[in-house]
């Protein structure tokens, strides 16, 4: 297993056959048998995006585990079609735990989970292990495609949830109601909207996430979390019914990003829906994808040319320009905006930084005034973004910027760790390392066929 002091002293790993090797261990090590945890200590339950990522890594090694991944997060689906955002192992140690959530009697029985949800990344990447699947035949290809033709109405009933309980002024725009639920926690995306959360009577709370990582620095501050603990006592006070929240919780941002991930998966669940016995849903999917690209697009500053997300409680836009602003490269039809956005991500404030230990956009651009390099999601380099939208530039035919990623991505992670988030800068790994996700990007970017073609 990876050294335990960076610079690790066995980097660069010997070859990418190595590499795929720890990668490999890195989830061995964390699958507790049910799930994948996120990563060893810091997160030892299961997340949902990182479970859609992890499940398509595991699909490399055994498509029967990729999709047993899928399956015990979607056995943690709501009644309403929500899919939450941790499902809860027994393993202690992780705050927030459920009992701060105070989901039971709303979570599906025997389920312990969160209360909110994370960016749809999940039917994109189902199709992509279902392709696998196929191209690989036998055994894997039946389960795969039974599993395809099992759940597709279950990940109908979450985007269907994503379009009616968070999207249901038409604008298609999906509606966060917590920084969680991007997955993109303290970006600084949220400065503003954070900025007028003001936490009124807190439950006490100890963090547990700043013994783990031990340069707090790398982690969002106790200012952050009271606010975030905050948010999660207005829903819990609720009891998370979708119905109150917009009257009840003091962030609610349009997520241009989500809503991005949302359209891209909704034309791939049209996909599996066509191939896999559920043929009459697919124009409506197809119809949901055209709304929220539509949507996406539409938040586009003409000035900047990046995507933009609302502020929905003053309708302001957020301007800090962050990875979320390049969503339309993963949804937008629109020729001259992807080349416009194609052109500024090579750019100098983002993989044209000179100064970068490697060509990939950081999670906040380097030229930002307020950039900290090291902490979380203001200016790290995030390997599985990078491979997402590598993956969404491919699809749209970009197989050169797709190739230099996955150089890039690859020389990046010869360094061994399988960090969560690297200093964009140096190439240190931060935040917690063989964070499961990052080995499952190893995995994907090594078998780098394109399934399906
Ligand atoms: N990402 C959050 C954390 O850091 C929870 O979703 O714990």
């Amino acid at each position: 297993m990876s050294a335990t002091s960076w610079p690790n002293p066995d980097a660069p790993l010997k070859d990418h056959a190595e590499l795929g090797d720890r990668a490999r261990a890195v989830l061995a090590a964390n699958d507790t048998g049910a799930m994948v945890t996120a990563a060893p200590n810091l997160y030892p339950h299961m997340w949902s995006w990182d479970a859609a990522f992890v499940a398509a890594g595991l699909s490399t090694i055994s498509v029967p585990r990729a999709l047993a991944e899928l399956a015990h997060l979607l056995g943690a689906q709501w009644e309403s079609g929500m899919i939450p955002h941790i499902v809860f192992s027994e393993a202690p140690g992780y705050f927030p735990g459920v009992d701060r959530w105070r989901t039971e009697g709303v979570s599906p029985p025997g389920v312990k989970s969160s209360g909110i949800c994370q960016p749809p990344v999940h039917a994109t990447l189902l199709r992509r292990i279902v392709e696998r699947a196929t191209a690989r035949g036998g055994e894997a290809a039946r389960l795969a495609e039974d599993f395809a033709r099992q759940s597709v109405p279950q990940w109908i009933r979450w985007h269907g949830w994503l379009r009616s309980a968070r999207a249901g002024d038409g604008s298609g725009l999906v509606t966060i109601y917590h920084g969680w639920e991007s997955g993109m926690d303290n970006s600084p995306r949220f400065d503003g909207p954070y900025s007028r959360v003001q936490p009124g009577d807190l439950e006490p709370f100890v963090r547990t996430d700043t013994r783990i990582v031990e340069d707090a620095s790398q982690r969002p501050s106790d200012e952050e979390y009271a606010r975030y603990l905050w948010l999660v006592q207005q829903m819990a006070d609720a009891a998370f019914d979708d119905a109150r929240l917009p009257g009840v919780v003091d962030f609610q941002v349009k997520d241009v990003f989500a809503s991005a991930a949302l359209a891209t998966a909704n034309e791939d669940l049209a996909v599996l829906a066509e191939r896999h016995g559920h043929a009459g849903e697919a124009p409506r999917l197809r119809e949901w994808a055209e709304e929220f690209r539509e949507g996406v697009d539409s938040t586009v500053d003409p000035e900047t040319g990046l995507a933009r997300d609302r502020d929905v409680l003053t309708g302001e836009w957020i301007d800090p320009p962050t990875i979320a602003g390049f969503a339309p490269l993963i949804s937008t039809a629109d020729r001259a905006l992807r080349e416009r956005q194609s052109a500024l991500i090579d750019g100098p404030d983002w993989t044209g930084d000179p100064r970068l230990a490697f060509p990939l956009p950081a999670s906040t651009s380097t030229t930002y005034g307020d950039l900290r390099p090291r902490q979380y999601w203001r200016g790290p380099v995030w390997p599985v973004m990078n491979w997402y939208l590598a993956t969404a530039l491919r699809r749209h035919g970009d197989e050169g910027r797709y190739a230099a990623w996955r150089q890039a991505s690859l020389a990046q992670l010869m360094e061994g760790h399988f960090g969560e988030y690297y200093e964009p800068f140096t190439g240190e790994p931060l935040g917690s390392w063989n964070q499961s996700w990052t080995a499952a990007v190893a995995l994907e970017w090594l078998d780098d066929a394109e399934p399906g073609g």
